[in-house]
Parts: C-alpha cells; structure tokens; sequence
C-alpha cells in the first residue's frame, strides 16, 4: 500500500474510533448521554408494566415475564416504545416488590435471570426499551444488609439504615408516620433501637449518608446497565436524604409529611453522585418519583445542566381529588380550573422556561383508575377513556400509560376487606379496627381510592379468569372483563384500545405533539380543556370536552379567525370547524389541524 493509502486508512480509524460511544462496557446499545434539547426519551410513549397483574404464563395465579415477553406484540402494536417494568428483584412481596431482599435476582413469582434477558432482548429485537424500576430509598426487611445490620450495634451494616434509641420515654425517636400508616419506628428487641421505616414496617430506609450504602446501590445499577437496560424509574427518589438529625414535625404543621421528608440536605449532592458515577456511562433515561416536590423545586432534579434526572413525576394531579384526614385521604371536590392549572403551572415551571422536562400521567399502579376517577366510567366510559388518552397525548413532555387504560379498565367493586390486598390498605384497615373507628367509611374511601383498583389483572378476553391465568389469580378479576377486553377491543374499530394506537401513532408522527408550544385557551371554561399546541404555521387545536354535557364552545377571536381542520375524534363522526363555535358531545375530545 501507498503511504497515502496508509494516511487515509489512519484517518478513517481514528474517524471512526472517535464516534464510536464511549462506554465503560461498548458492547451494549445504551451508551453516551446524548446532551441536546431533543432525546429519545421525550419523543418516547411510556408503558407501565405492573407484572404482578399483566399476564400469568404457568397458571399459578400471578403474572410473571414469560407472561409480559407473550405480550410483547401487543405493546409492539400499540405504538408504546418504553416499557417500564415494576419491580421485578427477589422480594417477600409485602408491598408487590417495592420490598427488596436481593437486587441481584428475580422474584421466584417472576421468574428466572434467563426470563428476564430473554425479555429484554424481545423489547431490543422489537425496537423498544425497557426501564426498570430502581427501589433504594428502602430494602425489604429480608435483604442480607438489614439482616446483619439488625444483629448487633457494630455490625459493619449496623450504618446502612436508621437506627436510634427510643425516646425519653420510651417511644419512638421521633413522631414521624409512616406512608402506610402508623409510626415510622420499629422498635427491635435484639438491640433495643428502633429503625426507620417510611413505608411498612417491613420495608427498612436505606441510610443514603453512608457512602458505602450509595456506592453499593450505584454498583447494582452498573449491573443492571451494563445488561443492556434503558433507564430507570426511582421509586420515591427525593427522599434519599433525610433531614439532619431527624427532627420531630414542627409544632403547627400542616400535615404535608410527604413535602416534609423530601428534598433533605444532600439529596441533589446524591443524585449528581449517581449521574457521575453511573448514569454518565449510558445513554439512557430517568424518571424519579418526586413523592413530597412542590413546583417550585422541580427544577433541583430536573434541570439539564444540573445533571441530576431526565424527568420527575409530580404529585399536583393526584392529589387534586382528595386531602389528608385524621386517619387517610379524604375526597376533595375539584374544578376544571384547578385541574387545567396543573398542567399550565407545571409545563410552565419545566419545559416552557428549559429547566426540565415534563413528564405527563394520569394514573399508574398507586392510583385508581383514570376513567373512574377523572372521567365517567358508566355511560360515559368509552368517550371518557379516549378523552384521557388524547390528553396523554396531546401534552407537552413525555406520556406514560399505566396498563389497562387503553382497554378503559375501571375500578373494581371490592366488598370486604378480604377482597383488598394492598398493605397500605390492611395496615390502615387493621390501625382503624383497634381504634374502633368507622371501617365501613374507610372501606368505602378505598374503594373509591385504594392502590387495589389499578392492580387487577389485565382484561385480555371473555374466556376465565379475562384471559390473565388459568389458575386462580392473587387479586380478583373486574367482573366487566366480559366486556372490556382486549381481544373484543382489538375487534371492534371504535374500540378504547384501537382509539389508542391512533392517537399514539399521531402523536409519533407529529413532533408538534412533543415539542411545540402549549397554550391553553379560555382557562376558566368550567367544562372544556381547550388548548393550542404549535406556533406559527404548525398549530394544533386541542378540545376536551370533560362533562357529562354536550357543549357550545365559543372559539376565542384569535383562534376562530382561522379555519380547523378536524384530524383526530373520539366519536368517530365530528364535525370540521365552520364559525366561532364548536358542538361538542358529552365527553368530546378533537383534535384540529391549522387549514
Ligand atoms: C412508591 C411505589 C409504591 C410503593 C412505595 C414504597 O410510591 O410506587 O407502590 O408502595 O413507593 O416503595
Ligand atoms: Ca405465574
């Protein structure tokens, strides 16, 4: 070869070497960060995966990832691209997994590791990704570093969580309660202290001021990356610093706990630890429960130059409907007003002013369903649910669909106590019980509130047990399969679920959808959600009709002077806009394009 030829052979190498991702393990997809106002993760759809009640493969009752690989086509077709996986680690399964014994292995319910990579590797071969559940702010009770740690006082894990005597006389350290209810001490007989516990009794908090702690959970990540996986979602991600010294509540508190152990000392110093020392190495995406985040600290997580996480998910929704009570939530009546505000405070405090992205849900597996909530799940079912899924899709920042909203599934009629199985609902039923308060009021707040409802198996046709497992499954089936299912809906063209793959598809295919502009019109319309999405010559006019009434609604001068072009409807049969007002039947929801 000729000198030049040798020239130009080494300047194609180190061309090529340069773009090549840098990794500390080039073998995987996920490599390198990308750093620009467009991702990946914002054009994402998101689907959650609860498995425990996504599709049961060996009949014993319980969903399992043969049962969610078996599925995969069916996500593929639905135009999802991200799966979120509920946790799927060895776990006694108090809380369904967020109770982690061993991050190394999967939950025997589960599986097996083969399952696991032959699960990933059909979401890789289909062009999709899958994010994982990331629970580290607790382990379960069950996990060999609180074994050791609760032996003795020097055990090496004596520091891996929190451990101090009782108070002065004798109680609790402090008069923290837990999420699930009741203190959130532990008071432990083999060393007399008690521990932490934000969530059960079961569920141990991490000490996450211990470096050993952080850089044993960092290197379980690195496990998890370096297998290929795209990203995670952080289970209740901002309470990883606790307030210095574990103060008592503050006289005249207002009952927020949830802000009041958020957002500790060192939480952002943690997070910029696990970007460098983890997330920096991949290309993948976060998302962080930031369970207590008010809006105006959103940012201190999100914000891309801080390099902390991708996106957050906001309580402000999910709390519209209910406040706290003496013993559990009570519901709160809310507006159209206040639910828009949402929306506008949060796309304005992130997106619009570049400090973060969105991220948009309307439910997920610690709610109920979105249609029995928010929309009118008897004769208003199917418009409702199709208006939640334009919604969805139809927000700035990047959607997640909790599994079954695209079918319209419903809260399930529980009866008894029996019929519950959420520890947060037993604890309080039980706490209530002992006090002699009134069960059947509680009863009847789950039934309307509990985590239950979202956690019934997965409606995939008429045949027993909806098509979910031939054994008999861990939580009741909603009746209503009969009807709601996906092989009736895959059948039928005005279908929940066919309504979804072409609002996705819509939404894929207009990046406007993503990144344009949000501008809600007629704000304090008490019936009507009503917003622009785009600027310029590329406008989108978005109706939402949230009533159980058919609507005039007048089109601002500014928007009406144009004409619309109808694209998208949930009735199949509406009209393109002529004049300053739009007809809208109970539950509408259109979407227009710019003429
Ligand atoms: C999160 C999870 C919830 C769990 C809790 C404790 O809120 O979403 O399901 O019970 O954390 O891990
Ligand atoms: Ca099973």
């Amino acid at each position: 070869m000729k000198t030049t030829h040798w020239v130009i052979l080494i300047a194609v190498l180190l061309v090529w070497q340069a773009c090549q991702p840098k990794g500390r393990n080039s073998e995987s997809s996920n490599m390198v960060k990308q750093d620009s106002t467009h991702a990946w993760w914002k054009e994402a759809v998101v689907y959650e995966v609860y498995p425990r009640s996504f599709k049961d493969s060996n009949g014993d009752g319980i969903g399992d990832l043969k049962g969610v690989e078996q599925k995969l086509d069916y996500l593929k077709a639905l135009g999802v691209n991200v799966i979120w996986l509920c946790p799927i680690y060895s776990s006694p399964n108090v809380d369904n997994g967020y109770d982690i014994s061993d991050y190394y292995h999967i939950m025997k319910d589960f599986g097996t590791m083969a399952d696991f990579d032959s699960l990933l590797a059909g979401v890789h071969k289909r062009d999709m990704k899958l994010i994982m559940d990331l629970v580290v702010n607790h382990t379960s009770d069950q996990h060999r570093w609180f074994k050791e740690s609760r032996k003795s006082k020097n055990n090496p894990y004596r520091d891996f969580y929190f451990w101090r005597n009782p108070g002065p006389n004798g109680g609790p350290p402090n008069n923290w309660v837990s999420y699930f209810g009741g203190s959130a001490w532990q008071f432990d007989k083999t060393t007399e202290q008690y521990y932490l516990h934000l969530f059960a009794v079961e569920q141990p908090d991490l000490n996450w001021d211990n470096p050993a702690v952080r850089d044993s959970v960092f290197k379980m990540m690195h496990y998890w990356l370096d297998k290929g996986i795209d990203g995670f979602r952080m289970d209740v991600v901002s309470l990883y610093s606790k307030k210095k010294g574990l103060p008592d509540f503050p006289k005249n508190f207002d009952g927020n706990f949830a802000h009041f152990y958020a957002n500790g000392p060192h939480e952002q110093e943690y997070l910029k630890g696990m970007y460098h020392k983890v997330l920096s190495h991949y290309d993948v995406m976060t998302v962080g429960e930031a369970s207590g985040v008010h809006l105006d600290e959103a940012h201190l997580y999100v914000a891309p130059e801080r390099h902390e996480l991708d996106m957050i998910f906001q309580f402000e929704l999910m709390g519209i409907d209910h406040k706290p009570g003496p013993d559990y939530s009570l519901p709160k009546k809310w507006t159209l007003p206040e639910f828009k505000k949402v929306f506008i405070r949060w796309d304005s405090a992130l997106t619009a002013r570049g400090e973060g992205w969105n991220s948009v849900f309307l439910g997920n597996h610690d709610n109920p369903r979105v249609v029995s909530r928010f929309g009118n799940d008897k004769e208003y079912r199917v418009p409702s649910a199709k208006l939640f899924a334009t919604l969805l899709m139809t927000m700035r920042g990047t959607p997640y669909i909790y599994e079954g909203d695209e079918l319209g599934m419903t809260n399930a009629p529980f009866k008894t106590i029996h019929d519950f199985r959420d520890v947060a609902t037993i604890n309080r039923y039980n706490e209530i019980k002992a006090k002699g308060g009134d069960l059947e009021a509680f009863l009847a707040n789950q039934r309307e509130f509990g985590r239950d409802n979202s956690r019934t198996p997965m409606q995939w046709n008429d045949q027993g047990n909806a098509g979910f497992s031939t054994g008999k499954p861990w939580i009741m089936v909603n009746p209503n399969y009969k009807t709601i299912n996906a092989a009736a809906e895959e059948a039928d063209s005005e279908s929940v679920l066919n309504y979804y793959k072409r609002i996705i598809h819509f939404r894929h295919e207009h990046p406007t959808m993503v990144y344009g502009d949000f501008k809600v019109i007629d704000r304090s319309n008490p019936d009507v959600f009503a917003y622009i999405r785009g600027e310029g010559n590329d406008r989108y006019l978005v109706l939402l009709n949230m009533s159980n009434n058919p609507v005039d609604f007048a089109l601002p001068e500014s928007v009406s002077r144009k004409s619309w072009n109808l694209m998208i409807d949930n009735y199949e049969d509406g009209q393109s806009q002529s004049g300053s007002s739009i007809k809208m039947k109970p539950w509408e929801s259109m979407v227009y394009g710019e003429k």
